[in-house]
């Protein structure tokens, strides 16, 4: 199949729809890229091009491409057992293993997992499990969700509702009245003259307010990402989480932490939620880094208080899909974690993470970034056309765009989102590398800064 052209395989994809991709944009020549092959931090495009992959596939493939550890477990899982389900009273090894090692990895008292096959179904999982435990307990009222303007939680349709409201124009979400949207944690557009602390404050009062509003009673989650990743790198201010989960404790509504992203050694460390943010949630979902990417796989990871009342007398879990906890999946999941660990790779990106945070800060002087935020192997930078300001672009400028076309011609794909541009790669990168990414990034900054009207 890799020997096909570009043109052959173009062609043949006029009948794939891309996923969050302006679909009348990509009939236009030139605008598809077909990566045929991958290996460690780099991909093959199919004109023979080696692109770092600076966005880690879809900031998954944590411990790098092509590792034949994962592989090689994929393909003997296979051979073994192909498949069985988790469903009714059935169970299979690697399924079993791979819930006792999570559980063993996750913090606090979360020690029950639901496996799915994507995050968005892992964080729809969260809230069916949190309305039934609600129904189980005879509050059938306490079913409302808080989520967050900035958020990203997923595509199905109440992954999609959680997610913050831009992302749906002119889409329909199924549960309008269901999820409230708390004020975004976006500091650079936000909190004003504000200072840092003063933020949280006011972060809180609007999270208070919306509780008094909506009544505690009338509430069963706060969702929130350790970091808003696909919302534009959103960093809370310091103490966010921690002030979040009291509230949310005081006012008895469940945290889900959404670790998609964060979790398996983006930001240093398997699970961010209580080594990077110093509190525990109820329920942390993650899905992506979980196998880096190998084999879809997700994971609802949630509290013994939880599983305790949805599993008590008479209680039926009507939820699952065919592949949830999928042999080739968990098998791929535990020879990654088997790499994250053996490699001591969470905690090498303590300090490359460091590295490509600061080379990345580093370029905040170039006239047209406004902002250069996020943590280790997840980073945005935001462009503007004043500083002072703080003005954007015109959505024709396709700033973000540009950069990133700029950059996969100097051989780095990274990915734009509107005025914003994001670097989630792989967590093997070492100092040449980093350094390559930056070179790469201030000469594709240049170029279309000197395209730009004045
Ligand atoms: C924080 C977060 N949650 C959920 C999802 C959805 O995961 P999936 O695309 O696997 O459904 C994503 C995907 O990017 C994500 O970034």
């Amino acid at each position: 199949m890799n020997k096909m052209t570009t043109e052959e395989i173009l062609a043949k994809d006029e009948h794939l729809i891309q996923s969050f991709a302006n679909l009348d944009a990509l009939k236009q020549q030139g605008a598809r890229t077909a990566i045929v092959a991958a290996k460690g931090a780099y991909v093959t495009d199919s004109d023979g091009n080696e692109l770092i992959d600076g966005i880690g596939g879809l900031w998954c493939v944590n411990v790098g491409h092509g590792r034949s550890e994962i592989i090689d477990a994929i393909a003997k899982q296979l051979q073994t057992l192909d498949y069985y389900s988790t469903f009714y009273n059935f169970t299979h090894p690697a399924a079993a293993e791979l819930s006792a090692k999570l559980a063993s990895l996750a913090p606090g008292h979360l020690n029950h997992v639901h496996f799915s096959n994507s995050g968005s179904v892992a964080n729809d999982s969260a809230i069916r499990m949190l309305h039934h435990y609600n129904n189980r307990l005879g509050r059938p009222e306490k079913k409302k969700i808080l989520s967050r303007v900035g958020a990203y939680h997923g595509s199905t349709h109440l992954a999609m509702a959680m997610t913050t409201p831009a992302y749906s124009d002119g889409w329909d979400t199924a549960a309008d009245g269901l999820v409230h949207h708390l004020r975004s944690p976006y500091a650079y557009r936000e909190a004003g003259e504000m200072t840092e602390a003063e933020f949280l404050e006011a972060l809180a009062d609007d999270m208070l307010a919306n509780i008094h509003n909506i009544g505690a009673e009338n509430i069963a989650a706060f969702i929130a990402e350790p970091i808003m990743g696909a919302g534009g790198i959103l960093v809370a201010p310091d103490g966010y989480h921690k002030r979040m989960r009291q509230i949310t404790t005081d006012h008895d509504i469940k945290y889900i932490a959404d670790e998609v992203v964060t979790a398996f050694g983006r930001l240093g460390h398997i699970f961010a939620s209580e080594d990077v943010f110093g509190m525990v949630p109820d329920v942390i979902n993650t899905a992506k880094g979980l196998t880096s990417g190998y084999q879809p796989l997700a994971a609802t990871i949630i509290s013994d208080e939880i599983y305790e009342v949805i599993s008590g007398p008479d209680a039926m879990f009507l939820h699952g899909m065919t592949y949830s906890g999928h042999p080739a999946a968990a098998a791929a999941a535990l020879a990654n974690i088997d790499l994250l660990e053996s490699e001591q790779i969470p905690q090498r990106v303590q300090t490359t993470g460091k590295v490509f945070e600061n080379a990345l800060r580093g370029l905040a002087d170039l006239d047209i970034i406004g902002d250069v935020r996020g943590s280790h192997f997840m980073m945005g930078m935001e462009f503007v056309k004043d500083k002072a300001t703080k003005e954007t672009y015109a959505d024709e400028v396709n700033i973000g765009l540009r950069i990133a076309q700029e950059t996969q011609k100097r051989g780095l794909i990274a990915r734009p989102l509107g005025n914003i541009l994001i670097l989630s790669p792989t967590l093997i990168m070492d100092e040449a590398m980093i350094g390559q990414i930056e070179g790469i990034l201030r000469e594709s900054i240049a170029a279309v800064t000197a395209t730009l009207p004045a």
